[in-house]
């Protein structure tokens, strides 16, 4: 995990059964991770505008931690899988709040006729680091806590997403507004 991002070639594709799951049915909002953090309304009504991040059924999370990749991570322990989407206005560079890293799987990556989208990181001072194209079925890994940014497309991104979400405490110290 030492470079700040690339694409993770040996995992396998999710077969589209596992996630036509969380495509073909939109997920209930009580899955919504933004109801762990906080309960205060308007935030959730702001966050719920940019942030779609769900729990997924337990055939993806165990068909995901099944392989060996993730069965044999060193942190796995600390790894959940996320149903994500992520809306065409979140395409500013920016670091990521609810963890430090990321495995990415694109189902979606919301451009017609599958058209690549582009995924890079940038140093302190925003100047470009690592540059990939993402497709559908892509594998990619993400040091959020460095700056990274997603853009140029046109509907919401629909990815399964592994990563070592904080806890509450952890984000209620950095962000002590989300707490009533
Ligand atoms: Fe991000």
């Amino acid at each position: 995990m030492n470079a700040d991002l690339y694409k993770v070639h040996e995992l396998p594709k999710i077969p589209t059964e596992l996630t036509d799951l969380v495509t073909k049915s939109d997920p209930e909002d009580s899955e919504w991770l933004m109801y762990k953090y906080t309960n205060r309304p308007e935030l959730l009504e702001r966050y719920r505008k940019i942030l779609r991040w769900y729990n997924v059924p337990s055939e993806i999370s165990d068909y995901i931690f099944d392989t060996e990749f993730f069965a044999n991570h060193p942190e796995r322990d600390k790894l959940g899988c996320f149903y994500h989407m992520v809306l065409p206005d979140c395409d500013g560079i920016h670091t990521d709040d609810l963890r430090t890293y990321t495995y990415n799987y694109v189902i979606d990556n919301g451009m017609p006729d599958n058209r690549a989208v582009p995924v890079a990181t940038y140093d302190s001072d925003q100047n470009l680091v690592t540059q990939i194209k993402t497709y559908p079925g892509t594998w990619y890994y993400l040091n959020v806590e460095k700056n990274h940014r997603v853009w140029n497309y046109t509907q919401p991104r629909r990815i399964i997403t592994i990563n070592n979400l904080k806890t509450v405490e952890e984000i209620h110290r950095h962000h002590p507004e989300l707490m009533i």
